[in-house]
C-alpha cells in the first residue's frame, strides 16, 4: 500500500509538479485548483479567488485539505485574521489588511490542496493546488576503482551518482562521452533508487551498470539531475570520471631506446611494451650466441632493461615476453636484433718510441672495430694534424719533436664513435732548462719558492747549491720541475740561487737572481701603480744590503698629500663662507658679474690640485687615486713585475 502511494506520489509530482494543472481526474464538475508554485525555504501567498475581488473578502475561512479531509486553519473577521490551533498556528499571516494569506518557511509537507471560502460576501469555495520545489545539490560521482573486465557477461558497475535534497526527484540522465546512455538489454543498466530525508526532501541515488568493450578505457563518464524551479527547467551535471577496463593482451612488443645507431658508452632502454590491461608480467631474453638459444636474462614487472653504459658484449637477439596473469597465456614478442658499435682499445707501436737526435720513427697504430676504422695521428700539445692512417713516419728527428703523439681510431659511420692512444717520443739528449737565467722578485725573512723546470732524455734529475726544501713534479716523461722552498736571508739576496739538471749525457743550469720586492706589494692591483712602483726599486738592490732597501717613507708622504688636501678645502669652504657673508651683507654686486667672482674657488681648487699632483711623486698620485682593486697575493705580483720587466 506504502509502496503504491510512493509510487503514486513519484509519478504525480513527474507529471504535475510544477507544471500547469490539468486538474484532478474525477472532478470534472469543480472547478481546476489553482496553481501555485514556491520553492521550499520560501513564503507561499495564497489569494482567495481572483484578485479584483480581494478587497471585499472580509470574512473567509481557510482550509489545509489532507487526504480529502478538510482542516480549518485560519479565519478572517473583518478583515483581521486569525491562526487555528493547529500545524498551521504559527506560519500563517494576512499581508495587509483583506491581503492574500502568506504561508512562511514552505516544505515539502506544505504540498497539498488549501482551500477557502468566503462568507461575507458569501462565494462559491476557491482551491488552490500548492506546489514545492527544490533544486538538488551538485551531483556526487563515485566511479567504481576496481575496474571492469572487457569480457564480463553481465553489466558491471561502472558508477554511483548521488543528488541529495532536491524536490521532487530530480531525473537523472547518464552519459558517455558527451552522449545520453539509454537502458539497454545486457547491456546498459540505470538502476535509480531515492531516500526521503525527514525533511521531506528526496536523496537520489543512480548505479550506472554497463558492458564495456576495450575501446572504453578512455571513455568519459558523468551523470546529469534534471529538475524544476518556478523559474523553469534546470540542470546541475557531475564532474567526469573513466573506468578502469581490463582485457587481455593480444600483443606484446619490444622497443629500444634510443633510436638509431648506438655505440658503446651510450645510456640503452630495452623497453617491454604490451596492449593489454593490465600489463603483463614481462620478462626479456637474449640470445645467447654460443648455442643460439635465447637465454633468460631478466623477469620484472615493468619490462625494462637498462644498459649503462652500453658495452660490445649487449650486441645480440633480443625478445620479450608477456605473461598475463589473468589467462596464464604467455606471448613473446617479435626478436629484435640491438647493434652497439665499438672501438677497441688503441695500442701504438712502439710503445716507448725514442732514437738519437736527427734520427728516424715509424710509429703504427691498431685498433679493432665492427666497423670501417679511421686513424688519426695529432700533435699533442698543439692539437696539430700531422696526418692520416694506422702508420706515421717521422724523420730527422730534433729535440723539439720530442713529446707527445695521440693516435685517433674513429668510426666514420657512427659520429662519436672514437678511441685514442698518447705515446711520448723521446729524443735522447742533454738537459735543456726552461731558462737559462731567471729573476724573481722576493720579500726578506719570507718563505719562498724558486722553481727550475728542465727536460731532456733521459729525464734529468734536479739539484740545487742552496738549503731548503726541494720538491719534484715530472711534467711529462722527459721533463722535470722542481720547487724549491727557501728562507729569504741577506745571504740568499746577495748569492742568488742556482739550479743544476743533470742526466746520463749532459749537464745544464739556470740561475736565478732574487730581487726585494718594494712598497708595491701592499698596493693595489693595477696597471698603473705596478708600472710605476718598479721604477721605486732600485736596480742595485740585490748587490745592496738589506739596510738599503728601507723603502721611500710612503705611508708619511700619503698623510702629507691627505693633510694638504684636507687644509685646501678647509679654506676653500672659509673663503666661500666670507663671500657668502660679503653677499648676504650687499657689499658685492648681485648681477652677472658677481656671479662669475663667486665661481672662481672652484677653478682655484683645481689650481691647487694641479699642484699637488705636479709636486709629487706619480705612484703617491695613483696612491691618492686609490684604484680599489683586489688585493693580490705577493708571489702573484712578483710574477707579473717579471713579466714587465722583460
Ligand atoms: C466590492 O464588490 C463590489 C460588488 O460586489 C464592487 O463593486 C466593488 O468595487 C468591490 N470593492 C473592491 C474594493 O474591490
Ligand atoms: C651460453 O651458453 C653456453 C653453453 O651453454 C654457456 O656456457 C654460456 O654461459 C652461455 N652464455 C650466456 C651469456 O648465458
Ligand atoms: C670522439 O668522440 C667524442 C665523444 O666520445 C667526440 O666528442 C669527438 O668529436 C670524437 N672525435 C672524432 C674525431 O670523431
Ligand atoms: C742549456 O739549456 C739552454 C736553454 O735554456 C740551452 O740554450 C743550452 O744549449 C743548454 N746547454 C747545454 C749544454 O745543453
Ligand atoms: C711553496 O710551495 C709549497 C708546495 O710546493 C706550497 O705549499 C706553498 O704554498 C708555496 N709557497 C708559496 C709562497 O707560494
Ligand atoms: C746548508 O745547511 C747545512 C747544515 O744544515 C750547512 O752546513 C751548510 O753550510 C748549508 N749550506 C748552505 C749553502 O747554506
Ligand atoms: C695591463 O697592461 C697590459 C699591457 O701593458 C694589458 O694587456 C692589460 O690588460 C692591463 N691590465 C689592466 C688591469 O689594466
Ligand atoms: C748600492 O750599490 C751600488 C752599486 O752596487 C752603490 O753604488 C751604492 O752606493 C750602494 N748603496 C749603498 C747605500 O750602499
Amino acid at each position: 500500500m506504502g509502496l503504491l502511494r510512493l509510487v503514486c506520489a513519484f509519478l504525480l509530482a513527474f507529471c504535475c509538479c510544477c507544471r500547469r494543472a490539468t486538474g484532478v481526474p474525477g472532478e470534472a464538475e469543480r472547478p481546476m485548483p489553482e496553481l501555485v508554485e514556491v520553492e521550499v525555504g520560501s513564503t507561499a501567498l495564497l489569494k482567495c479567488g481572483p484578485s479584483h475581488s480581494q478587497g471585499n473578502l472580509s470574512h473567509v475561512d481557510w482550509f489545509s485539505v489532507h487526504k480529502e479531509k478538510p482542516t480549518l486553519i485560519f479565519r478572517v473577521r473583518q478583515g483581521q485574521g486569525q491562526s487555528e490551533p493547529g500545524e498551521y498556528q504559527h506560519r500563517l499571516s494576512l499581508q495587509g489588511r483583506g491581503g492574500p494569506l502568506a504561508l512562511t518557511e514552505v516544505t515539502p509537507h506544505d504540498e497539498r490542496i488549501f482551500l477557502c471560502q468566503s462568507k461575507r460576501p458569501r462565494s462559491q469555495e476557491h482551491r488552490i493546488q500548492l506546489r514545492v520545489c527544490k533544486a538538488p545539490e551538485e551531483p556526487n560521482i563515485q566511479v567504481n576503482v576496481l575496474g571492469i573486465p572487457v569480457n564480463s557477461e553481465e553489466p558491471q558497475e561502472v558508477a554511483t551518482c548521488v543528488g541529495r535534497n532536491g524536490y521532487p526527484i530530480p531525473q537523472v540522465i547518464w552519459y558517455k562521452n558527451g552522449r545520453p546512455l539509454k537502458e539497454e538489454k545486457n547491456r546498459v543498466h540505470i538502476q535509480s533508487s531515492q531516500i526521503v530525508e525527514s525533511s521531506g526532501l528526496y536523496t537520489l541515488q543512480s548505479v550506472l551498470k554497463a558492458q564495456l568493450v576495450k575501446e572504453d578505457k578512455d571513455a568519459q563518464f558523468y551523470c546529469e539531475l534534471n529538475y524544476r524551479l518556478p523559474s523553469g527547467n534546470h540542470m546541475k551535471e557531475s564532474r567526469e570520471v573513466s573506468v578502469p577496463v581490463f582485457y587481455s593482451t593480444e600483443k606484446v612488443w619490444l622497443e629500444v631506446e634510443p633510436m638509431g645507431v648506438l655505440k658503446e658508452g651510450d645510456y640503452v632502454e630495452i623497453r617491454c611494451l604490451a596492449d593489454g590491461n593490465p600489463p603483463p608480467h614481462f620478462s626479456i631474453s637474449k640470445q645467447n650466441s654460443s648455442t643460439g638459444e635465447m637465454d633468460e636474462q631478466i623477469i620484472n614487472d615493468v619490462g625494462v632493461l637498462v644498459l649503462e653504459p652500453a658495452r660490445k658484449e649487449h650486441s645480440g637477439l633480443y625478445e620479450c615476453q608477456g605473461l598475463d596473469l589473468q589467462t596464464m597465456v604467455s606471448l613473446p614478442s617479435e626478436q629484435q636484433e640491438l647493434l652497439v658499435n665499438y672501438v677497441s682499445d688503441v695500442r701504438v707501436t712502439p710503445t716507448a718510441p725514442e732514437t738519437q737526435e736527427g734520427g728516424s720513427l715509424i710509429l703504427t697504430c691498431e685498433a679493432e672495430s665492427n666497423q670501417a676504422l679511421e686513424f688519426q695521428w695529432l700533435r699533442e700539445k698543439t692539437g696539430q694534424v700531422l696526418g692520416a692512417g694506422p702508420t706515421l713516419q717521422l724523420h730527422n728527428l730534433k729535440r723539439e719533436a720530442g713529446g707527445g703523439y695521440r693516435c685517433v681510431a674513429s668510426v666514420p659511420s657512427v659520429p662519436g664513435l672514437n678511441r685514442t692512444q698518447l705515446v711520448n717520443v723521446a729524443i735522447f739528449g742533454p738537459p735543456w732548462m726552461a731558462f737559462k737565467e731567471r729573476k724573481v722578485w722576493v720579500k726578506e725573512n719570507a718563505a719562498w719558492n724558486l722553481s727550475c723546470e728542465a727536460s731532456g732524455h733521459p729525464r734529468p734529475i734536479i739539484s740545487w747549491n742552496v738549503n731548503g726544501t726541494a720538491s719534484e713534479q715530472e711534467q711529462d716523461p722527459q721533463r722535470v720541475l722542481s720547487t724549491l722552498n727557501v728562507l729569504v736571508t741577506p745571504e740568499l739576496l746577495e748569492t742568488g740561487a742556482e739550479c743544476m739538471a743533470s742526466n746520463s749525457l749532459g749537464k745544464n743550469t739556470t740561475v736565478i737572481f732574487l730581487e726585494l720586492v718594494s712598497l708595491t706589494t701592499l698596493t693595489p692591483d693595477s696597471n698603473k701603480t705596478a708600472g710605476l712602483s718598479t721604477s721605486t726599486v732600485s736596480p742595485h738592490a740585490r748587490a745592496n744590503s738589506t739596510s738599503t732597501e728601507k723603502k721611500l717613507p710612503e705611508p708619511e708622504s700619503k698623510g702629507v698629500v691627505i693633510v694638504a688636501v684636507t687644509v685646501c678645502i678647509l679654506v676653500l669652504a672659509v673663503l666661500g663662507a666670507v663671500l657668502y657673508f660679503f653677499y648676504k651683507k650687499g657689499k658685492l654686486p648681485c648681477g652677472r658679474s658677481g656671479k662669475q667672482e663667486i665661481t672662481l674657488p672652484p677653478s682655484r681648487k683645481s689650481e691647487f690640485v694641479v699642484e699637488v699632483k705636479s709636486d709629487k711623486l706619480p705612484e703617491e698620485m695613483g696612491l691618492l687615486q686609490g684604484s680599489n682593486g683586489d688585493k693580490r697575493a705577493p708571489g702573484d705580483q712578483g710574477e707579473k713585475y717579471i713579466d714587465l720587466r722583460h
